[in-house]
């Protein structure tokens, strides 16, 4: 059953009726920016609660230099699909866990946060707003990248006196260059994406600059991207700068266990799910860097990314293949995910907000 929220969509939400799709060439999208029309912004002061946002035209925002965002990396961010149906509705994808996943970062960064209904009722009038540029049902999706920031200015290191909710959106398809080709990926020694205790399973904007260097010297290398292991033992398995990683052999799919340095993926949560539906064992515990020389199958998943095949790992100079294509356990969990998404197949779950 689907769920609807509590909260309305206010009247005064912009929405070009007689304007059915932008003027996009929709074969020809990946993971760009393509600036839309609208942007969501609702702005609180530290100690207050979030009240009511706006929709404003997308566009550039004012900071102030010593904005604590700009200087000390007090920011989070999210990210989130809309599809658009066969019948012109859109879908949400259990909007709520990214509400969730925002509070709990917003706590350990010490910020002000959205409630739920507030963050689910702005995702949705933001993806309103922008309808024109949600794809054609099958051509991909909005992606809205939710935003929060210490806006307010500081000099020494404290938390911001203001905070900044933002919601903007662009459409996109195939995360990777590859498309939906299979990646190759590269396990990472030399750098470590997080550390105990640190802010690996948060998804603060401080996670990502810092794996550029090494997903850049990968790409440059042929690679698609890196995998990373963990930062005490370089033994197991953590995930890639933008994903998460499952192995699978035989009937038993596994993937590292949220331990606090991986960052808990939606989509993630929803194959692990799926798969114990489709009658897989999976486990969430220790995955040695080992293990991938047995794996018959190993997959990425992640909101841009979707649920990605891996045909190749190379470890210490070893380059081990994988299965993929027809007849894997990726694609047959990739189908369930995207066809309860986009509205092709019935969703049991209470996973799709229809708008
Ligand atoms: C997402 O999958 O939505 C993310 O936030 C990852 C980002 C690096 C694109």
């Amino acid at each position: 059953a689907s769920q609807t929220s509590s909260l309305e969509i206010p009247e005064s939400t912009p929405y070009r009726e007689n304007d059915e799709y932008a003027d996009v060439d929709w074969d020809n999208i990946g993971f760009g920016l393509m600036p839309t029309d609208y942007m969501y912004v609702n702005k609180c002061g530290v100690g207050h609660h979030f009240g009511h946002g706006q929709l404003n035209p997308y566009g550039n925002i004012h900071l102030s230099p010593s904005a604590a965002v700009l200087n000390y990396g007090q920011g989070l961010f999210e990210g989130t699909k809309a599809y658009r149906k066969q019948n012109g509705q859109l879908l949400l994808f259990r909007p709520e866990q990214n509400a969730l996943r925002m509070k709990r970062g917003a706590e350990r960064m010490c910020m002000e946060s959205p409630s739920v209904d507030q963050f689910v009722n702005a995702l949705k009038q933001t993806a309103l707003a922008n309808k024109r540029w949600v794809p054609p049902p099958g051509k991909g999706s909005l992606y809205l990248r939710p935003l929060l920031i210490g806006s307010g200015a500081v000099l020494g290191l404290a938390p911001a006196p203001e905070y900044t909710f933002l919601i903007y959106a662009s459409p996109v398809r195939n995360y990777f260059k590859e498309g939906s080709a299979p990646l190759n990926l590269y396990v990472e020694e030399n750098f470590d994406r997080a550390s105990r205790r640190g802010t690996g399973s948060v998804k603060t904007i401080s996670n990502y600059a810092p794996v550029l260097m090494a997903q850049l010297r990968a790409k440059k290398n042929g690679y698609s991207d890196v995998l990373y292991l963990d930062s005490a033992t370089k033994k197991n398995l953590e995930e890639v700068s933008s994903c998460n990683i499952f192995i699978a052999k035989g009937k038993y799919i596994s993937t590292p266990a949220t331990n606090g340095t991986i960052l808990a993926g939606i989509t993630r949560k929803s194959v692990i799910e799926l798969a114990r539906d489709h009658g897989y064992e999976v486990q969430e515990r220790a995955v040695a860097v080992e293990e991938l020389k047995e794996a018959d199958e190993v997959f990425c998943t992640g909101t841009a990314v979707g649920v990605a095949p891996v045909g190749s790992i190379t470890y210490q100079n070893t380059r081990m293949e994988y299965k993929t294509g027809a007849g894997t356990i990726c694609q047959e969990l990739y189908n369930t995910l995207l066809g309860i998404q986009t509205g092709a197949i019935q969703d049991n779950k209470g996973w799709i907000i229809e708008i």
